[in-house]
């Protein structure tokens, strides 16, 4: 793909007279992409992670300096075992990949769910990833073996334990994303208009985006059709 360092500069430009600062992803439509050409759903997935890695960077490039995405949902684990199986391979060799890119990308990964549910091994590879980058300044949050109303519990639990007033701060604050500022704006890919227990309290706020592109085919024109969309919307957070 031929991407004029022009048309970056101009969104870039869009951005920073926004409040966008966050983007979430729910990368929806993998395996209709790979079904659409007769692939494996295997092959629509590998296309997601790749696909996942460019819009990271033209996020960057744009200067969008924190994202996260819905890799693996707690419902997922549903799934036939050879694409879960598939789905975690991936997850493996991507962080492989961003270890060993760290000194030049910059980026800080931080897992979003609950990694006890993962086998030990890869569970051990996110929690060493996450060491290794937590000085970087970009952030990507990747959910995996993540659900919203999990999530909430998780907190709720922690919360109790420690005893005393809960405020909506405290409850932020204890989320697997307490660490940073709630996504500005969620974009869905695949043409599903529902947020399937993803960041349901840091969502409160989001504005929301969807398209009927897969999410493999999902490239710089559709991240700036999301993003000048946004930048026309009106956020009141509940003003006038
Ligand atoms: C939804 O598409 C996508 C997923 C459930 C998995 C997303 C996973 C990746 C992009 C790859 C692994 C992630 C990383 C971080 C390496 P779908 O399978 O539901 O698509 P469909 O609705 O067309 O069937």
């Amino acid at each position: 793909m031929i991407m004029e360092q022009q048309e970056i500069i101009a969104l870039r430009e869009t951005v920073e007279k926004t409040s966008l600062r966050h983007i979430a992803f729910i990368m929806d439509g993998n395996g209709r992409w790979a079904t659409r050409q007769n692939l494996p759903r295997e092959a629509g997935h590998r296309a997601g992670a790749d696909n996942l890695k460019s819009i990271v960077r033209l996020c960057g490039d744009i200067g969008i300096h924190a994202v996260t995405v819905y890799a693996f949902s707690t419902e997922n684990w549903k799934r036939p075992a050879l694409e879960v199986n598939a789905i975690m391979q991936l997850l493996d060799r991507f962080i492989a990949e961003a270890k060993a890119s760290n000194d030049e990308n910059g980026i800080r990964y931080v897992f979003l769910g609950d990694k006890s549910g993962l086998k030990p091994a890869l569970a051990a590879k996110c929690t060493e990833l996450e060491q290794l980058t937590k000085d970087n300044h970009s952030l990507l949050n990747i959910a995996l073996n993540y659900g919203g109303r999990a999530e909430l519990v998780h907190a709720c639990r922690q919360l109790a334990e420690r005893g005393g007033e809960i405020t909506e701060a405290d409850l932020s604050a204890a989320l697997y994303t307490g660490h940073c500022a709630d996504p500005d704006l969620i974009v869905r890919t695949a043409g599903e208009y529902r947020l399937s227990n993803f960041l349901l309290w840091q969502a409160a706020y989001a504005e929301l985006y969807f398209t009927d592109v897969l999410w493999p085919d999902f490239h710089f024109a559709d991240l700036r059709a999301a993003v000048e969309e946004f930048s026309h919307r009106k956020r009141r957070f509940g003003g006038v």
